[in-house]
């Protein structure tokens, strides 16, 4: 059962609704699942086969729609196709398809150029929208910016915390970064910590609170494992020697493309979707 002082929103990172299964059994509750290109790929299912563009989609389609299934009332993270010559038509395009297979969906767009323009559009649409590949303050604004308007819970913002770990920065100050920043805005913008690669990024979630988290099953086992805890008021995240990211002065109330939304983590991560993606076609 879900810890009673548990604000946090707890998600499953996974491409196979086998772990799904495995994580409403740990946790005997799941508030939705994050699902992206290379996920899929390493779904069980997926070994030794390729398809064609159609039947990869169609596949993911019913993992998505077994996800869905087994969590109605959590949300689904579905990722669109995209590398960097994918226009905001083309996003915009598959996002409608995708948000059409499942009653629960969000849609990932990459927080590129393209991809906010996407996303600007979707919401204006009614598609509910997840920004991934997030590594600083000032594409989080861009984020804010382009879904004025948009409902609570319709917009999540998700930046990635390991990766920039693994390259000497804090990441989890980023996610204290930009809740700082949003509570100088409206409140329409969720932030979804992702990339999480330790229980106790997860716990330093739950403490800043992070509205979502998602997490790989092998951490929310972890995390059974502990009895499901949650950080005391005192809790204090280590980051040993992870350079803490300085927080920026950011005017919300900015236009979306005036915002420095480029990053090397975005560019790369983008990369990394698209070859995983594409090493499953025929
Ligand atoms: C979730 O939405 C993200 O795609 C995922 O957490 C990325 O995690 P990774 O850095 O382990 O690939």
């Amino acid at each position: 059962m879900k810890p009673g002082r548990l604000k946090t929103k707890i998600f499953l990172d996974s491409g196979d609704p086998q772990e799904t299964r495995e994580a409403l059994r740990l946790l005997r509750f799941l508030d939705g699942q994050t699902t992206n290109p290379s996920l899929i790929s390493r779904n069980p299912e997926t070994a030794g086969k390729k398809f064609t563009k159609a039947e990869l989609l169609e596949f993911y389609k019913g993992v998505v729609q077994e996800i869905s299934r087994l969590i109605p009332r959590g949300s689904v993270s579905i990722e669109v196709y995209a590398d960097k010559g994918t226009s905001a038509q083309d996003m915009l395009k598959q996002g409608r398809e995708m948000f059409s297979w499942i009653p629960n969906a969000h849609i990932k767009f990459p927080t590129t150029k393209e991809g906010l323009r996407a996303a600007h559009q979707a919401i204006q649409g009614g598609i509910r929208v997840n920004m991934t590949l997030v590594f600083s303050q000032q594409q989080a604004a861009a984020v804010y910016a382009a879904t004025k308007g948009a409902r609570r819970g319709d917009v999540f913002v998700s930046p990635f915390v390991g990766r920039l770990d693994e390259r000497g920065e804090n990441g989890m100050s980023l996610i204290e970064n930009i809740l700082k920043m949003y509570k100088t805005g409206d409140g329409h913008v969720e932030v979804l910590t992702a990339s999480v690669r330790s229980v106790n990024h997860l716990l330093a979630a739950i403490h800043l609170r992070s509205s979502i988290v998602t997490c790989p099953l092998r951490i929310l086992r972890e995390w059974t494992e502990k009895g499901l805890e949650t950080p005391s008021d005192d809790f204090a995240y280590c980051a040993e020697t992870l350079k803490r990211i300085p927080y920026e002065e950011i005017d919300l109330r900015g236009d979306w493309p005036a915002f420095d939304i480029s990053h090397p983590l975005t560019d790369i991560g983008l990369e990394q979707f698209s070859a995983d993606w594409k090493s499953l076609y025929v």
